[in-house]
């Protein structure tokens, strides 16, 4: 029978994160779900640059090597001890299986070992809940979240911090996925977003015609595999010279990325009139092109973005901010196990 714990939120919460879903090595201490104390993020972005993406059994590698030693820097850079810390998070998917292991399984024996709780939190709930963080008043239910990561592009109409709609998704690629693949075309380094972005600064995004996806549909979802093929066929067709052409071609495929999401929010509004703001959270939304189409096009509700750059990318902040709100209004009990398995975004 495993062991159970009840959270006792009359005391100020210590939750310490755990985030190994991909290429990131992550942990986070953070108290009452938005004051964070620490926040430390390895990643191993610049060990795939050449590859031009992640490669999991290597990912799985460093993973290992650097689990321990992020943690006891998050212990060290929040001042706090095992004591301290009321609770573990720690991602229990989706992701690379072997990433995700490393993870669930260190934060399984640290519980064990320091008798604490453990709560799995679905990847997709801690970016959904990234905007909590160091925010000092809650932001208010109902609210539209745009999630797009390199994993995933997801339209959530978010009821509680427990309880939300899928209402819509990507058919194919995910939106940073189209950045990634995109800058592969480009000669441009992985992580394709922020390398896109940078060299977009002194390009136009209109200098090449890039087509929307699902126009004409009447549909939240998303679809950017055939802006790939669009590129490709640009590429080769209207481009002589990659390298003077590469500015251009990254300002029309990020606007291109990011008119797609905007229209789908702006249909999202238009359906769920009664949302009192649109966020949006995962790695793309760190993107400025991004933020300022939705400023422009959608000037109502407000537009709530996380904090700092590095809570739209992985980070464990996140996931221990998921764990202390999801725990806080459901009142579960908590149990002494979680594995590295597919799951509901909310449980
Ligand atoms: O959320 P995240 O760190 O990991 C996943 O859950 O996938 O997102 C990573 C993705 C990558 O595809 C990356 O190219 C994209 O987010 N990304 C960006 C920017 N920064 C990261 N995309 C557009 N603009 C950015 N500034
Ligand atoms: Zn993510």
């Amino acid at each position: 029978m495993a062991k159970r714990w009840v959270f006792d939120y009359s005391e100020h919460m210590k939750i310490l994160g755990m985030e190994t879903s991909c290429d990131e090595t992550a942990a986070a201490v953070v108290t009452d779900g938005k004051y964070v104390d620490s926040n430390i993020i390895s990643s191993l972005q610049a060990d795939f640059s050449a590859t031009g993406g992640v490669i999991p059994e290597d990912a799985a590698r460093k993973q290992l090597e650097l689990i321990q030693p992020v943690i006891q820097q998050a212990l060290t850079s929040a001042e706090v001890s095992w004591q301290d810390i009321d609770a573990i998070a720690v991602t229990k998917g989706p992701g690379l299986l072997g990433s995700l292991l490393i993870g669930v399984t260190a934060a399984r024996i640290i519980a064990s070992i320091h008798q604490k709780p453990l709560i799995g939190i679905h990847h997709t709930l801690g970016h959904l809940s990234s905007t909590w963080l160091e925010r000092e008043s809650s932001p208010l239910f109902p609210c539209l979240t745009l999630s797009a990561s390199g994993g995933h592009s997801e339209l959530w109409y978010r009821k509680s911090h427990s309880d939300g709609e899928l209402i819509g998704q990507t058919r194919d690629d995910a939106a940073g996925e189209a950045f990634d693949k995109s800058a592969t075309m480009l000669q441009l380094p992985y992580p394709g977003g922020p390398s896109i972005s940078t060299a977009a600064i002194h390009g136009d995004e209109q200098a090449y015609e890039l087509p929307m996806a699902l126009r004409d549909e009447k549909t939240l979802d998303f679809s950017f595999s055939g802006l790939k093929t669009a590129l490709k066929y640009t590429i080769r067709d209207q481009v002589d010279n990659l390298q003077a052409a590469q500015a251009d071609l990254a300002a029309s495929i990020q606007y291109a990325i990011c008119q797609q999401l905007v229209d789908r929010l702006k249909r999202a509004v238009e359906l769920y009139p009664d949302v009192h703001a649109i966020h949006i959270v995962g790695g793309v939304s760190a993107n400025q092109r991004l933020r300022e189409l939705l400023h422009t096009v959608i000037p109502q509700p407000p537009l709530l973005t996380p904090v700092k750059n590095s809570y739209c990318t992985d980070n464990a902040a996140m996931i221990a901010c998921a764990a202390y709100y999801t725990k806080k209004s459901t009142g579960h009990q908590e149990r002494f196990e979680t594995s590295a398995t597919p799951s509901p975004v909310f449980t």
